[in-house]
């Protein structure tokens, strides 16, 4: 038997996962909510769904067994917290939280509860992240003593948009938010690879000099100044990383990492991918993995929008020609949350990890504030 899903929020980001909930083998029923009655309508036209709620509240009333929260990064720790306390498991987008307080009541509320808690991060299946993973479970770094990882998005790659949707009439007092608030696509990168976590942080903010006024102290109601941040941290490993959270910054955008071992090195930049060792004579061009033009499936069809190295053998068979995204991550985390809700056994990016790849970027941007002064980071443990 399945499971039924409540989706809340039904603006841009949810296009994307309404047909893949929707197609799950082990989804019952779906269910669409939004605040905004007239959005909410032409959804369940579009998507042929045909029980829709009014609120968040209206839906934890019903019977869904879980809901999947896509509404503004902001909202989603009280929302998430409130759904955990009405029984439902939770998938939220990122980020988890906007303070080390909510996302630490948070962890609390799923253990008091014992839902299924996950978070949707999408760079956990960029092809690069995968590829990592699996040269480090290898033992091909050696030790890993140094990583990078960065999510470059300038304002002016269709940030002003976002923010009017997001934001509505209040756009301009919400979109100038700490870069560093937004730092799971980083961050990620390198916990979900080494399995290591920020311990210490040392951030730099670079003020923002831009005549549109956004990351003004008195015109966001973050009282923020900076529109790029970028920041040392000590690993528990005893490894460092640099992870750079850019707003400004004159490049194409997205999100990349690099890391560095005793043994072997992976390197991604515009100029391409790469995996070395100390040979110099034995530089691996890697460019093919970050193709993402799609895999046929044995038996017919396309797997879409994923690369060479994604595992599409353990989707669902429903998935294959449904619609994927950012580099053939979509996919893979719906069924991680599905199978999560129906077997009981927390995800990969469940709440103790989803905190690693948040709260880290909190922190580090009060040390920004404070001029870069190095700040412990607290941890919240593993998966229990
Ligand atoms: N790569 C990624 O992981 C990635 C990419 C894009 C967006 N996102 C995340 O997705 C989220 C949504 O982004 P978006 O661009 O779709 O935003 P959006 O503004 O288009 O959609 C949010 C929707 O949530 C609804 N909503 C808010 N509160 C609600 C409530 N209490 N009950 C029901 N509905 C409610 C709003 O009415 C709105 O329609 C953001 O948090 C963003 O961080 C993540």
């Amino acid at each position: 038997m399945g499971i039924k899903v409540g989706m809340v929020g039904v603006g841009s980001f949810a296009q994307c996962f309404i047909p893949l909930f929707k197609a799950h083998p082990l989804v019952d029923k779906v269910v669409l909510c939004d605040l905004d009655a007239a959005k909410l309508a032409r959804n369940a036209a579009e998507h042929g769904i045909a029980v829709t709620c009014p609120s968040l509240d209206a839906l934890l009333e019903t019977d869904v067994d879980a809901v999947a929260i896509i509404t503004q990064h902001w909202m989603h720790a009280p929302q998430a917290m409130q759904a955990l306390r009405a029984g439902k498991h939770v998938y939220s987008a990122v980020p988890a939280g906007i303070t080390v307080e909510e996302i630490a009541e948070l962890v609390d509320a799923v253990k008091a509860t014992g839902r299924i808690y996950m978070m949707g991060e999408t760079s956990y299946y960029y092809p690069n992240v995968i590829y990592c993973r699996e040269q480090f479970e290898r033992g091909a770094f050696g030790r890993v003593v140094f990583a990078e990882a960065e999510y470059y998005h300038d304002m002016d790659n269709g940030l002003y948009d976002v923010a009017k949707w997001r934001g509505g009439d209040r756009w301009r007092e919400l979109a100038g938010g700490p870069p560093m608030y937004y730092p799971t696509h980083s961050i990620s990168q390198v916990v979900s690879v080494t399995g290591a976590h920020m311990t210490h942080v040392s951030c730099q903010g670079v003020v923002d000099q831009h005549e549109d006024g956004l990351y003004r102290a008195d015109v966001n109601i973050w009282h923020n100044t900076f529109s790029n941040e970028c920041a040392l941290f000590k690993m528990s490993d005893g490894s460092a990383a640099r992870i750079n959270e850019f707003r400004r910054v004159g490049h194409p955008g997205g999100e990349r990492m690099s890391m560095w071992g005793t043994k072997g090195s992976f390197e991604l930049n515009a100029a391409g991918v790469a995996w070395v060792t100390k040979q110099r004579d034995e530089v691996k061009r890697l460019d093919g993995i970050m193709d993402i033009s799609g895999v046929p499936a044995p038996d017919g069809g396309m797997w879409t929008g994923v690369s060479s190295v994604h595992p599409v053998a353990r989707l669902p068979r429903a998935f294959v020609g449904k619609p994927n995204g950012h580099w053939g991550s979509h996919q893979f985390l719906v069924d991680d949350f599905v199978t999560a809700c129906v077997t009981g056994i927390h995800p990969p990016n469940n709440v103790w990890q989803a905190a690693r790849y948040t709260v880290p970027g909190i922190v580090a941007h009060e040390s920004a504030m404070r001029g870069g002064v190095l700040i412990e980071v607290p941890d919240f443990g593993d998966a229990l």
